[in-house]
């Protein structure tokens, strides 16, 4: 099958920036030292290609990721690096064999982990992203309270998010330092082996945790190709040119519902340049201001926001230039 096949929009996965994506991190961060997070790939054969180069733990944001990956044999050591009130689907995947460890932040969370089943927890502690998280101050007591309820608690995790995206790597490894001193601290008062943080863009200046959880490195985004990473762009959003107006623009059938926005706009790979997106629409322009485009025509965008744009997706393709190679299902959608 060639590219040229597949009805539009349709995400195209570069087969060999894929395998440089995934052979750099690797050899960084290899084994344990990686637990790949799977929230922006939503895929299990992607995943099994992450497991192949060695990294048998995997981060997770949904339950749905957990069942996922643990129903596709990739449930050897799964952390939900996120809080839920209602574990009892996580304890039936624990029941099933596999290994599910559980952030919790709270009394709640705690009690929520034990009723549901789930026996391990890490103690989520918050390190200035004003999202999940106890207060560094309170992570010792959460860890008691877990200890207490029959919980094994297995160390830290502490997501500086705020720090990942920051262009300035002096700043974005000042500010990791910052975070992780604060969450180094709480698994003083935890105990545990685990220590656990990090995403792509503090995956080499976050030294201090003893995994980390980058996920977006393996497909990137333009967001994140600003920063000084050696990953390379391997997904694109394939497109067909559907209008072409004589005034100087042209229009693609692939819009806001294909494509993550809030990191801004897609980038054109042939340097054209995209004036904004509607809901099944994008608009653009050649280079040089014309048209430059013909109806039917196919176009390639780089979404600014790996995450949610996958998650728009039912299907992946793995391609080398115009061959489609394999066709994987983003089978870890949902909730
Ligand atoms: C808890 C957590 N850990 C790690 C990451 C890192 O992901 P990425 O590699 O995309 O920066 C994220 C991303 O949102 C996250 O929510």
């Amino acid at each position: 099958m060639k590219i040229y096949d597949l009805q539009t929009p349709a995400l195209l996965v570069d087969a060999g920036d894929l395998q440089h994506n995934l052979g750099v991190m690797a050899e960084a961060l290899p084994d344990t030292r990686l637990r790949p997070h799977v929230k922006a790939h939503k895929t299990t054969r992607l995943a099994a290609r992450q497991a192949v180069l060695g990294h048998r733990t995997f981060t997770c944001a949904t339950i749905r990721e957990v069942e996922g990956m643990a129903g596709a044999g990739l449930g050897d050591d799964l952390l939900l690096a996120n809080e839920v009130l209602d574990a009892s689907r996580l304890g039936r995947v624990v029941a099933r064999g596999a290994r599910v460890t559980l952030a919790v932040d709270s009394d709640a969370t705690v009690e929520a982990a034990a009723a549901g089943g789930v026996g391990e927890v890490v103690v989520d502690v918050n390190v200035g992203l004003p999202r999940c998280g106890c207060p560094p101050e309170d992570a010792g007591r959460l860890a008691e309270l877990a200890r207490a309820r029959g919980l094994m608690v297995r160390g830290v995790m502490g997501y500086e998010g705020h720090v990942v995206g920051l262009e300035d790597r002096t700043k974005r490894a000042e500010m990791t330092e910052d975070c992780m001193r604060l969450l180094l601290d709480a698994h003083g008062d935890v105990g545990g082996d685990v220590v656990s943080a990090g995403g792509t863009g503090t995956y080499d200046v976050n030294t201090w945790a003893n995994e980390i959880q980058a996920g977006s490195y393996a497909l990137m985004d333009t967001a994140y190709a600003k920063l000084d990473l050696p990953f390379r762009n391997a997904l694109t959003l394939l497109g067909t040119v559907i209008s072409v107006n004589p005034a100087g623009w042209a229009v693609a059938d692939c819009g806001l519902k294909a494509l993550g926005m809030d990191h801004g706009n897609p980038s054109l790979t042939d340097g054209g340049v995209v004036w904004f997106c509607s809901d099944e629409h994008v608009t653009f322009s050649a280079k040089d201001g014309s048209p430059g485009y013909l109806t039917g025509q196919r176009v390639r965008l780089v979404p600014a926001h790996i995450d949610p744009t996958v998650a728009y997706h039912e299907t992946m393709h793995l391609v080398d230039g115009e061959d489609v190679l394999e066709s994987w299902p983003v089978d870890l959608r949902g909730w």
